[in-house]
């Protein structure tokens, strides 16, 4: 199953509310919501809540990408302000399975994300164990919308979809910066399946054009092994 999820970065934090309803009505099947605590990542986004105001607002899936050191802090939080998926970092936990093991008790779907310079390698583990439904290969280095996917990057969404396919592991992969209709073809042959998009998505005059070619380039450019 293909999802496009749009990231709010990269919308009109002068107008958060028009700007939701402007990319649900386009098509998106996530809303996703980038937290960033200036520590973790230099920069400095928004909390739960602003992601509490959207909730009022919004069917969307709140898919919450928390670049943030020691995420447990915050997790009850964004459950309660309407996280549907929470991703983590495996760079800024202590313990991961400690935490997606305590997540996964807690009932929210669970995503771990590796930085580009973390080796997918990390994370089979967690996935072997089943305690994340997703994992998020940041494609670019996280902390800004509007950077240049890194090529190289693809190529750990391959490993992990091979192994993933190879034992029979259902497992959503999903690609996070500088994703386009230019590019997401590469992505999606290389088996990933949940698309973030800020810029090109929240950044257009006509979402629904993007969005409509973004799924039907992905589907027409599935896992190739
Ligand atoms: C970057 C964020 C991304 C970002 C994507 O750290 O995790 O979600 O908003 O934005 P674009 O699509 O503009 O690269
Ligand atoms: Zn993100």
């Amino acid at each position: 199953m293909i999802y496009i999820s749009p990231s709010l970065l990269a919308a009109d934090f002068s107008r958060l509310g028009e700007e939701v309803d402007r990319i649900e009505s386009a098509g998106a099947n996530y809303l996703h919501l980038d937290i960033m605590d200036g520590n973790f990542v230099p920069n400095i986004s928004f909390g739960p809540g602003v992601v509490a105001s959207l909730r009022k607002k919004s069917m969307l899936i709140f898919d919450v990408h928390m670049m943030v050191f020691n995420p447990e802090r915050y997790i009850d939080r964004f459950m309660k302000a309407g996280a549907d998926i929470i991703t983590v970092h495996y760079e800024a936990v202590k313990d991961p399975t400690a935490l997606l093991r305590s997540m996964r008790e807690r009932e929210i779907r669970a995503g771990i994300s590796v930085s580009p310079e973390t080796p997918i390698e990390n994370v089979i583990p967690l996935v072997d164990a089943g305690l994340c439904n997703m994992v998020l290969v940041m494609t670019v280095k996280p902390g800004f919308g509007g950077q240049k996917l890194i090529p190289e990057t693809l190529d750990k969404v391959r490993k992990l979809r091979r192994y993933a396919e190879r034992h029979g592991i259902e497992l959503d992969i999903e690609v996070d910066g500088g994703i386009s209709a230019d590019n997401i073809a590469q992505c999606s042959s290389a088996g990933a399946n949940v698309f973030v998009a800020g810029t090109a998505i929240f950044g257009s005059k006509k979402p629904n054009a993007v969005i409509k070619q973004m799924r039907l380039k992905a589907h027409d450019n599935p896992f190739m092994g």
